[in-house]
């Protein structure tokens, strides 16, 4: 972890927020690098699953909603954790996280009672600070689909089975932090509120467990990383009548990366009941009515690029590129999955002082950077140059050297086989898009 964090500090990924005044725990700015792999991962959730999909619509909800929404949803009262004071050096910490009942800052195993913590963060609408203006930011973006269900089931005429996502930022006041951006307390969710003909949630259940974790294996995860996680009936969530964690195999051991629940019709029910307005479907075949069930698949998208970052992280002892300064240092590899790498292409001319070699170069980096996210790199050999590259994940390298000046072609060098090929200027921006459609 230590690795992965000094890159994505060095690189551009990650910072801590407010660096400059110390930090604040478990909350992350996302750097340029961060920020396009963030966004790549995002535009896959969306591909796959809006996109590709016949009947899953997308939403953008607001953070703060009416207040009564997580009265009715359970949060008030059920989003806690419990919270224990270490009685030595008041250190607080998750009951539930505490594996060796021993304080993990001083080794003090006396504790006050848990006293239960609610995770919301709490802000006021209106400029007085008072009781009735009391307000939340979400900690899932769940509800925006459920208060909306009925405006976007009419205004879209979708029929069950249909789905919304949304991706969105969420927030939760985290008494345990640490492992980089795997728990912070603000965070973007991507999520699917699927509904169902109740009696027909097991099954859908269970499809959308296997395309959750297809998502991530095809986003560049290892199956064999990958288990999941029953939760016992005893610990579920109030609203859920079964939830399945996905969990990945962390630096530091499994633990949960995403998960799929049946939320039954308790949200929309709820909703209906304390609103006052019908929150309920009609079949158009029978015109029954009925509420539907709701299949949930939810996964941080921070987490994801960790899991996701961890997974592409190689280090090769020597290296396995040769500096022109011969270094025989470690040499850092990131093999995201090309769909998902930050830069696509690095433009690279041998060269820097030769006027015709650069001039080629910048029209090579001008062709493509309407396409494609491009860097442009002249500083320092070449070896060096592919090595920065590769230990950002850069897809391809495009070396301009003296015989592009006669035969117009490029080196095109691939990240993980090294293999380099000459392609000819005018074909470049299509050899690029089917190299990386393939
Ligand atoms: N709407 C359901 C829901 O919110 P959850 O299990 O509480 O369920 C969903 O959270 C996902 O959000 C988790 O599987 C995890 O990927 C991510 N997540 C939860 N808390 C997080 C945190 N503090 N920081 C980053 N990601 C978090």
């Amino acid at each position: 972890m230590e690795k992965i964090i000094s890159l994505c500090k060095r690189r551009g990924f990650v910072f801590q927020s407010s660096e400059i005044y110390g930090g604040v725990e478990a909350l992350w700015d996302f750097g340029p690098l961060g920020v396009l792999l963030k966004n790549n991962i995002k535009q896959e959730f969306l591909k796959r699953f809006v996109q590709e999909k016949d009947n899953v619509v997308l939403i953008d909800g607001t953070v703060i909603m009416h207040p009564k929404v997580w009265e009715t949803s359970g949060h008030l009262k059920n989003f806690i954790d419990p919270l224990v004071e270490c009685k030595k050096c008041h250190g607080r910490f998750r009951e539930d996280h505490l594996i060796k009942k021993r304080c993990p800052k001083c080794e003090s195993a006396e504790f006050t009672p848990a006293k239960n913590f609610n995770l919301m963060f709490k802000t006021f609408l209106g400029p007085v600070e008072e009781e009735s203006g009391t307000a939340f930011l979400r900690p899932e973006t769940a509800q925006s689909m459920f208060t909306n269900f009925k405006q976007i089931q009419e205004s879209m005429r979708l029929k069950v089975p249909f789905g919304i996502a949304q991706i969105g930022r969420s927030f939760r006041n985290e008494i345990t932090t640490g492992n980089f951006i795997f728990r912070s307390r603000e965070f973007d969710l991507a999520e699917i509120e699927y509904f169902v003909k109740p009696g027909e949630d097991d099954l859908a259940f269970n499809q959308w467990l296997d395309d959750w974790e297809s998502f991530f294996i095809a986003l560049g995860l290892k199956k064999e990383k990958l288990r999941r996680y029953e939760h016992p009936k005893k610990s579920l969530a109030h609203y859920s009548k079964r939830t399945v964690d996905i969990e990945y195999e962390f630096p530091w051991g499994f633990a949960e990366l995403a998960g799929v629940a049946n939320r039954t019709d308790f949200d929309l029910s709820q909703h209906a009941k304390a609103s006052g307005q019908a929150l309920d479907y009609t079949d158009p075949d029978s015109k029954k009515k009925y509420i539907p069930y709701v299949i949930e698949p939810t996964v941080g998208i921070e987490r994801l690029m960790l899991a996701l970052l961890v997974q592409a992280y190689e280090e090769i002892k020597g290296g396995r590129t040769t500096t022109t300064e011969s270094v025989k240092e470690e040499e850092i590899v990131l093999r995201l999955d090309k769909k998902i790498a930050p830069i696509k292409a690095a433009v690279l001319p041998l060269v820097k002082n030769k006027p015709e070699v650069v001039k080629k170069a910048k029209e090579v980096y001008d062709l493509l950077k309407p396409h494609f996210s491009v860097q442009y790199d002249e500083a320092g050999s070449i070896g060096r140059r592919y090595r920065r590259q590769d230990e950002i994940g850069t897809v391809f390298c495009l070396t301009i050297d003296f015989d592009t000046l006669k035969d117009n072609a490029v080196t095109i060098r691939d990240r993980d086989t090294m293999q380099q090929e000459r392609i000819y200027i005018p074909r470049l921006l299509e050899v690029i898009r089917q190299k990386l459609d393939n």
